[in-house]
C-alpha cells in the first residue's frame, strides 16, 4: 500500500495491521508513554475545504509521534489556479515525507498521487473519507464487537463519508442496509466494488426498513461542504431520513449511533439521540487521532 485514497486501497491484512497498531499507540498515549518513531518526520496538510477534527488530528498526531505537520490551505497554495497539482506534488516531495489533501475532485487526490514520489493520504474528497470509516470501525472494534455479521444502517445520504463505511464493511464483514432517498444513493461503483469484495449491502428508500433490528444507525449531514447552493432541494428530498428516538426504537435495544460530525442537530439527527446514551460520536472522533497515526506509521514504513 503505497498510498490511501480509497478504502480500495486496503486489504483485510491491512486494516488488522492498522487497528492493532492503533491499539498499541491509543495505549501507549493513555498510559502517559511517549513514543517518537517519526522524529524528525513531516507531513503536508493541503485543505481546500475547512476543518476541525481532520486537522486537529493529523496535526497532533504528528507532533505526539514526533514529526511535524505544515498546514497549507488552498488560499495559500492555489491548487490548480497559482501552480499546477503535478507541480504541487512534486514539489512537496522534495521536503516533506508525506501529504494528507483534503480536496473538492477526488481526481485532484488521484493527480497528487501519481505526481508524488511520497504517499498521499484521503482527508476527505466528494468520493471517499477513509480516514474516517478506519476510525469509525476501529471504534466498534476496540469495544470487543465482532465486525463480522454486525448489522450497520446507514441513514441519510450516500455520500463520502457513506462510501468509504460502506467499502470498509465489506472488507471487514460487516452487514449494511443504506436507506437514501431516491437519487442519492451510494455511488453505483462503490456498490459493485463492495460486491465484488463479498460484502451484504441493500439499498432502500425506507429509513425504518434499514434500522429494524441494526446494531449500529450511521447518519451524516444532508449538506455536505461545497453543496451548500443545493440546500433547499436537499432539506426537502431528506426530510424522511432523520435520526430520532423514534427510529432507534425500531432498532436492536443496544443499538449504537454513530455521525463522523460535524452534526447538525435537527437535520439529519435529533440533539436528544446525538446527545442520548446510544451516541458513540466522541468516541469516533477521538480515534481519527490514533488511527491516523496507525495510517501514517503503516504508510511510512516505520510500523
Ligand atoms: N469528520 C470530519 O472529518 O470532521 P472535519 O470536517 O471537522 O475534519
Ligand atoms: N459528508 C460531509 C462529511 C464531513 C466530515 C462533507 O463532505 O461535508
Amino acid at each position: 500500500m503505497n498510498h490511501l485514497l480509497s478504502i480500495r486501497d486496503l486489504d483485510r491484512k491491512h486494516v488488522l495491521d492498522i487497528f492493532k497498531l492503533t491499539a498499541e499507540l491509543k495505549a501507549k498515549v493513555k498510559a502517559g508513554r511517549r513514543v517518537t518513531p517519526l522524529a524528525g518526520r513531516t507531513l503536508a496538510l493541503i485543505f481546500e475545504k475547512p476543518s476541525l477534527r481532520t486537522r486537529v488530528t493529523f496535526e497532533v498526531a504528528m507532533v505526539q509521534l514526533g514529526g511535524a505537520a505544515v498546514y497549507l490551505s488552498a488560499q495559500d497554495i492555489g491548487p490548480g489556479k497559482r501552480e499546477s497539482v503535478p507541480d504541487i506534488a512534486r514539489n512537496l516531495s522534495r521536503w516533506v515525507d508525506g501529504i494528507a489533501a483534503r480536496v473538492f475532485a477526488h481526481t485532484t487526490l488521484e493527480e497528487l498521487a501519481r505526481c508524488a514520489s511520497v504517499p498521499v493520504i484521503n482527508a476527505l474528497s466528494d468520493l471517499e473519507h477513509p480516514c474516517q470509516a478506519m476510525a469509525d470501525l476501529y471504534t466498534l472494534w476496540e469495544r470487543g464487537i465482532a465486525l463480522k455479521g454486525l448489522e450497520l444502517a446507514w441513514i441519510g445520504d450516500g455520500n463520502n463519508v457513506c462510501n468509504s463505511v460502506l467499502l470498509l464493511s465489506a472488507l471487514t464483514g460487516v452487514r449494511v442496509r443504506a436507506a437514501c432517498p431516491p437519487g442519492y444513493e451510494p455511488a453505483p461503483a462503490v456498490l459493485d466494488a463492495c460486491r465484488a469484495l463479498g460484502g451484504l449491502v441493500r439499498v432502500t428508500t425506507d429509513a425504518r426498513e434499514a434500522a429494524e433490528g441494526a446494531d449500529v444507525l450511521y447518519t451524516d449531514v444532508w449538506i455536505s461542504m461545497g453543496q451548500e447552493s443545493e440546500r433547499e432541494k436537499r432539506l426537502e428530498a431528506f426530510q424522511r431520513y432523520q435520526v430520532t428516538e423514534t427510529l432507534l426504537g425500531f432498532a436492536s435495544p443496544k443499538a449504537l449511533v454513530m455521525h463522523c460530525l460535524p452534526a447538525h442537530r435537527g437535520e439529519e439527527i435529533t440533539g436528544a439521540v446525538l446527545d442520548g446514551p446510544r451516541s458513540i460520536v466522541l468516541d469516533q472522533a477521538e480515534n481519527r487521532l490514533h488511527v491516523q497515526k496507525g495510517i501514517v506509521m503503516h504508510l511510512s514504513g516505520a510500523a
